[in-house]
């Protein structure tokens, strides 16, 4: 019986989501934030210290440059209007990926809403934005090299100088929309994490598939290597 600490999603599926219902892209987009408000509430009421959320991957510059700008300016626009009630319900907002080459607009509402958020005790919430697995480990083995200068780098040395450092491994990483891979997230993080895989699209989740995952972690039996 155990509970789960770390959650972290791949949300997927929000295109497919909008074209089943001949809708353009964006409007799955938007109705992604709509389900990651009711997954917060869930997680939060469910007990959940962690939730990371794979916002935008170092591969998502590839999309077309209109849905990328919308994507920064819907992060922006969801972020500001949900700062004030976040705070309020004592959510610590961070973020995880390199932050620095994202349009200035969105740095400058990150840093506000971190800020904020920065003493709350509740949940943490971890948006991963232009965020990669490997380009993680390569940001942290640098750090840590210039850091350690001649030494030869262990693995405490790298998890010091992770994007957030000092926070639980993942319990369980999930992917939305039938796809089964983990695309560069928390390469690092992810080697004994469970995984979770649902066919529904990211618009679709919500509480009552937050609730499955919670039940069927209890019943993984996890043995890291070990028996
Ligand atoms: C995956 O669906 C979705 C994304 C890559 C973007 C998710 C981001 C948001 C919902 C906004 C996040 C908001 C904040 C506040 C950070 P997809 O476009 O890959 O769908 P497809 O695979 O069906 O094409």
């Amino acid at each position: 019986m155990q509970n789960i600490k770390h959650i972290a999603i791949i949300m997927d599926g929000n295109g497919r989501w909008a074209k089943k219902k001949g809708l353009p892209r964006i409007e799955g987009h938007k109705k992604g934030v709509d389900a990651i408000k009711k997954v917060v509430r869930a997680a939060d009421d469910f007990g959940i210290k962690y939730l990371t959320l794979y916002s935008f991957s170092t591969e998502n510059w590839k999309r077309p440059k209109k849905e990328v700008e919308f994507l920064f300016r819907l992060m922006e626009s969801s972020l500001k209007k949900e700062a004030q009630d976040l705070h309020k319900n004592n959510v610590r907002v961070l973020f995880a990926g390199r932050i620095n080459e994202i349009p200035l607009f969105l740095q400058k509402t990150i840093e506000e809403i971190k800020k904020l958020t920065c003493k709350n005790t509740g949940l943490n919430l971890i948006f991963a934005i232009n965020y990669g697995g490997r380009q993680e480990i390569i940001d942290a083995l640098n750090k840590a090299m210039e850091k350690y200068k001649n030494k030869k780098i262990d693995i405490n040395m790298i998890n010091k100088f992770l994007y957030i450092p000092d926070i639980p491994e993942p319990d369980i990483v999930v992917r939305t929309s039938g796809e089964q891979r983990m695309s560069n997230f928390l390469t690092w993080q992810a080697i004994y994490s469970e995984l979770y895989f649902t066919d529904k699209f990211w618009p679709d989740f919500g509480r009552s598939d937050l609730k499955k995952i919670c039940d069927e972690y209890k019943r993984r039996k996890r043995r890291f290597g070990g028996l």
